[in-house]
């Protein structure tokens, strides 16, 4: 196989996250090259997505490559009842690197263990999502100046959020002075990932974003998952357990920024936007040059 898999940044150590990091910041802000002139990248969306989908195809005719979209699950012959390996299988022909998304937890993995050409994660159940920790990564190096030794908060689900998740076991790589985990009992992290987090750094479980917010260098909220409960009254009883407003704000100190994988679904105020403290629209935008950076290296055409 020529080029590599990009299914879980816990596959990557440090030099080779930093690398990309670098290679994002040449990207940044977007120009045309033709660094992956001829190349197809294939894209296979088996859940909805606005952001990751149209970055990762901007992304690819900044390069000089093209796309070929798998389009929406129900107008392909998986409705004809295909399998899903053949599906995947089908799709490696037309292409050289496939981007995948699927709810279930490991269906990248299975994809790139399946495959020849290199395959990405646009997310996986409840799991992982390298390509939204690598562009929240980037951001906080961009507006901070550094990834390390700042106090950071993670607020809202934190066990069925993909981003959240890859988001906690990415920050906790690079010294935080300290990382608060923000959520109502019912969302704590999984114990995997405290466990990873537990011989990583020091983490503090909190519930009440108010006893926390003044200290934060870093707010990273996220929606509550609700297509991922099990339990619809699970979702009730959680749903409206916190929300971001200028009322909470007061506290904050001038310089914290907020972060969101977006779409937010309420919790975070639209009053907010306008302040200097909402940093996740200009996150969102670094999606293009984060994952420039992402299709060269996994199709190895960039760095060292
Ligand atoms: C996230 C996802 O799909 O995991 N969206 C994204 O890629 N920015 C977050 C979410 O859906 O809540």
């Amino acid at each position: 196989m020529s080029g590599r898999d990009l299914v879980d940044l816990e596959d990557l150590d440090e030099g080779e996250i930093r690398e990309i990091l670098r290679m994002a910041s040449g990207h940044d802000p977007p120009r045309a090259t033709r660094t992956l002139d001829g190349k197809i990248l294939g894209l296979a969306f088996f859940e909805p997505s606005t952001r990751t989908k149209a970055s990762f195809t901007s992304a690819m005719l900044r390069l000089g490559g093209s796309v070929v979209d798998m389009g929406e699950p129900s107008t392909t012959s998986l409705a004809k009842g295909e399998g899903f390996s053949d599906t995947l299988r089908i799709l490696s022909g037309y292409c050289d690197a496939l981007v995948i998304r699927h709810k279930l937890d490991g269906a990248a993995r299975y994809a790139s263990e399946l495959l020849d050409i290199p395959v990405v994660n646009a997310g996986d159940g409840s799991r992982a999502h390298p390509t939204q920790a690598l562009l929240d990564l980037y951001t906080i190096g961009k507006i901070k100046g550094r990834l390390e030794g700042l106090s950071v908060g993670v607020l809202g689900d934190l066990k069925y959020g993909r981003a959240a998740n890859s988001f906690i076991l990415a920050i906790s790589r690079f010294s935080p002075k300290v990382l608060y985990l923000i959520s109502p009992p019912l969302l704590r992290p999984r114990r995997e990932v405290l466990e990873a987090l537990r011989r990583r750094t020091d983490f503090r479980i909190v519930e009440n974003p108010r006893d926390v917010i003044g200290e934060l260098d870093i707010l990273y909220v996220t929606r509550i998952q609700r297509e991922r409960f099990p339990d619809p009254e699970e979702y009730e009883r959680v749903k409206n357990s916190y929300v971001v407003d200028l009322e909470l704000l007061k506290e904050a100190r001038e310089d914290l920024r907020i972060l969101h994988p977006l779409p937010r679904v309420g919790e975070i105020r639209n009053e907010v936007d306008g302040t200097p403290f909402a940093a996740y629209f200009e996150q969102a935008r670094n999606g293009v040059p984060v994952r420039m950076a992402v299709l060269e290296w996994v199709l190895g055409h960039g760095g060292a």
